[in-house]
């Protein structure tokens, strides 16, 4: 029988939930590149070993050109368990820097050059709407263990909720041994938010038969019957930028480029991510570029920085964007200005910190217990 209880959890709706949000003062607003590149550079002599840049792909590339490391989700929050600088600045949105607060110690600061980095997709689950949607769900399939799993770009409440409930964190590179974990403890998964990972997943299992969707906004779309009947809930989640990707993209790319490979990310659609050559997280899109023969074609379905970077960075390879121009960048990532990033810096070197991520120390130690068990499948 399932552990019934719903925890209590402080928890803010808003996507901004963080109160001490600062904006950019006027006079870093209008710098000029090589000004800018020249004081980040001096910021971070100054600083030296008491800070670190971590930046995640899909940065601009006034930001990752500064990193100290660049990656997938899965790996900066590796970079972050093992960073021993005082400042851990986070190139990424709100719920990496939250997850490398919860992992650094207790005296590092993660700082987020811009508070306003939030992922939309992690704003569609939570903590609160899941906890009442968890007494639905779990009384519809009472007589089953379900064990929650949340997808990385969620945020620290919904972890912690996770936690509470035997469950962990995933991202798109460990999501399948996520489930491996939950269907050892348990009879059923919840995953959220997003629910073309989650379908994805289940293929990948070959337990597509087993898919209940949870559409939390629509009374038609939780249906108890088929939560009691399947293995697999997921919840009606999704991140608009991948979303945009169609097979037609896929069929046109390779009329266009004969010869052309086709690689996406898993928060694609399942009949993309079928469509495709191959599907993996960011870090694998990079590295099977960077394994390419000069002279390949790949197209690249994900966020558009990371395609552009992939260009530059491997010039030998013909890289093109999955949709051309209409592939979307991620507006919460692109949030993170170099304009801040100098702002952040030259601050830290006068001695004062902005924009610092603290998790309520109430979520942190339960949701580090969800990061935990995922950085241990
Ligand atoms: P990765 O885990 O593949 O880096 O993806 C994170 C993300 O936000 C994808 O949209
Ligand atoms: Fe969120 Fe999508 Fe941006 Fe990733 S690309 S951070 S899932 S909105």
């Amino acid at each position: 029988m399932a552990n019934m209880e719903t925890a209590e959890f402080e928890t803010d709706l808003s996507l901004f939930k963080y109160d001490n949000l600062e904006q950019l003062p006027p006079r870093y607003r209008d710098l000029e590149e090589n000004e800018r590149t020249e004081r980040i550079e001096a910021a971070l002599a100054e600083l030296g070993d008491d800070v670190v840049i971590l930046g995640h792909n899909y940065q601009r590339r006034e930001i990752v050109e500064h990193a100290d490391f660049i990656g997938d989700s899965y790996q900066l929050s590796k970079q972050a368990a093992e960073a021993d600088a005082e400042y851990v600045i986070f190139g990424g949105v709100t719920f990496m820097a939250e997850s490398a607060d919860i992992i650094t110690d207790d005296d590092q600061s993660v700082i987020l050059p811009s508070m306003e980095a939030s992922c939309p997709m992690a704003g569609m689950a939570e903590a609160l709407q899941v906890d009442s949607a968890w007494a639905e769900i779990t009384a519809a399939a009472s007589d089953d263990d379900i064990i929650p799993i949340t997808y990385m770009n969620s945020y620290a409440d919904l972890k912690a909720f996770c936690a509470s409930q035997g469950g962990l964190v995933c991202t798109s590179s460990n999501a399948h041994k996520a489930f491996e974990y939950a269907f050892d403890k348990g009879d059923k998964v919840l995953f959220l938010p997003d629910k073309h990972l989650g379908e994805n997943t289940a293929h990948r299992l070959g337990m597509e038969d087993e898919i209940a969707q949870w559409d939390p906004w629509n009374p038609e779309g939780k249906d108890a019957a088929e939560v009691a009947d399947r293995d697999i809930i997921l919840w009606d989640g999704y991140c608009q930028v991948h979303e945009r990707f169609r097979v037609e993209h896929i069929e046109q790319v390779r009329e266009d480029n004969p010869g052309a490979k086709v690689i996406v990310h898993p928060e694609c659609r399942r009949e993309v991510v079928e469509a495709a050559d191959k599907a993996g997280s960011t870090a694998t899109i990079c590295e099977t570029i960077a394994e390419a023969d000069p002279g390949d074609t790949w197209a690249i379905g994900t966020e558009v920085h990371l395609t552009n970077h992939l260009q530059r960075w491997h010039p030998e390879v013909d890289v093109v964007p999955l949709c051309g121009d209409a592939c979307m960048d991620c507006n919460a990532m692109r949030q993170i200005d170099p304009n801040y990033l100098t702002w952040v810096l030259e601050e830290l070197a006068a001695g004062r910190e902005h924009n610092v991520i603290e998790v309520a120390p109430e979520e942190k130690e339960l949701a580090g217990v969800a990061l935990d068990r995922m950085l241990e499948i």
